[in-house]
């Protein structure tokens, strides 16, 4: 069992199963209300009561996906505790990936003015970052996380168990912002990782720890992402407006496929903006088409793109900002770069034809 400590709260890695026994005796809450979705109530609640068999609980259900991210979900939730009398003692356990984190503990910061959650994140998208750092929110107008708070919960519990019934599709989705954490901080993690052949061929359980430092590092520096922390969105300034249009397609993206197509135009921008050297740029692009599935950008929709781009919360002063790399493994925060220059990033992506070795 590894502990990080994050600010006031810790984050427990491994089999975490004692240790969240005996946080829950000590801190004797009045009343417990675990939070799944229609996927983790299947797969990890079993998992969940096994290991806890002595727990009573009230469940809140919604429904799966980044589509249910929304204001509906949380009228549902914030109905459901107060149908359950829940009070500000009592604690909200989400279950789940990312995005019952993220709204489960936007309902808990905002029941009674705030109540007392913990994340159990089941997902490796959750669990080497959304359940770290305190941003917590949903979806509202097309705009990812549009609307949300700052909160940090009692603790976070983090377990591979969980992979054994996780898609592929959604292991691969996390491992982008493994990637990701090893670029803006890591040059060697970002060396091992490119020896990865296969996904098969990764341990996952071994990322955990490394990645969750990295994380760890920016945020406990810059806690509300004044400066600093804007680090950790390399790739997201595009990749979030790429998500947005995807999620109002027939083919909707993970989060972690479109932050891959993002870090592919960033990188981009990171040589034009930044001076990555050109073998850079090669280097990361393959790999990352090496892995995820190539998503050509209809550009006639650009002015749509550039619209989600204009509300992320990163920007000042009307100016859309980046967090790019002036090499692989260190990040320069708040940089702008010219509409045309962002143009010719996703052009630049749709040029890459789709490899299929990692290099
Ligand atoms: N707060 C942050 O700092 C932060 C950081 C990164 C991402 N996020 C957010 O996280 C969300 C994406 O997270 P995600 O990828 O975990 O999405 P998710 O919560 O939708 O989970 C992905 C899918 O896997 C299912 N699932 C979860 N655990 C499972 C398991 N163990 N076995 C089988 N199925 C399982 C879920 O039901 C869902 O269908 C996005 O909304 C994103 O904005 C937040
Ligand atoms: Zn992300």
């Amino acid at each position: 069992m590894e502990k990080i400590q994050v600010h006031d709260y810790t984050i427990f890695v491994g089999n975490i199963w004692p240790e969240l026994k005996l946080f829950l005796e000590t801190r004797q809450f009045e009343q417990t209300i675990v939070l799944v979705d229609d996927h983790t109530a299947t797969h990890c609640l079993p998992v969940f009561q096994a290991a806890l068999p002595e727990l009573s609980f009230e469940l809140i259900r919604v429904p799966a996906g980044e589509q249910h991210k929304n204001l509906n979900s949380c009228q549902h939730i914030w109905s459901s505790l107060f149908q359950l009398g829940a009070g500000r003692k009592a604690v909200m356990i989400n279950l789940g990936g990312g995005v019952i984190g993220d709204m489960g503990g936007f309902c808990a910061s905002t029941f009674k003015r705030g109540m007392s959650f913990i994340q159990i994140p089941t997902t490796l998208l959750s669990q080497v970052d959304a359940s770290v750092g305190g941003k917590l929110g949903i979806d509202f107008l097309d705009i990812k996380n549009g609307i949300g708070v700052f909160n940090n919960p009692e603790a976070v519990f983090i377990d591979p168990v969980f992979y054994k019934t996780l898609p592929a599709r959604e292991l691969r989705s996390g491992y982008a912002e493994v990637i990701k954490h090893s670029l803006i901080h890591d040059p060697a993690q970002w060396e091992s990782l490119r020896q990865y052949k296969k996904l098969e061929d990764i341990d996952w359980a071994s990322l955990l720890v490394p990645s969750l430092k990295i994380k760890q590092h920016f945020v406990e520096k810059d806690p509300r992402e004044k400066g600093l922390r804007k680090a950790l969105n390399f790739g997201h300034t595009i990749g979030h407006a790429v998500e947005g249009v995807a999620l109002n397609s027939d083919h909707p993206l993970l989060h972690g496929e479109a932050i891959a197509i993002g870090m592919v135009c960033e990188t981009f921008l990171s040589f034009l903006q930044c001076q990555l050297p050109q073998e850079e740029v090669a280097q990361i692009s393959r790999y990352l088409l090496g892995i995820y599935d190539h998503h050509p950008i209809d550009l006639r929709h650009f002015d749509d793109y550039l619209t989600l781009m204009k509300n992320d919360k990163k920007n000042e002063q009307g100016q859309i900002n980046f967090s790019l790399l002036p090499k692989a493994g260190s990040v320069s925060v708040n940089q702008q770069c010219s509409t045309a220059w962002i143009l010719q990033s996703l052009q630049y992506y749709n040029d890459l034809a789709t490899v299929s070795v990692i290099d």
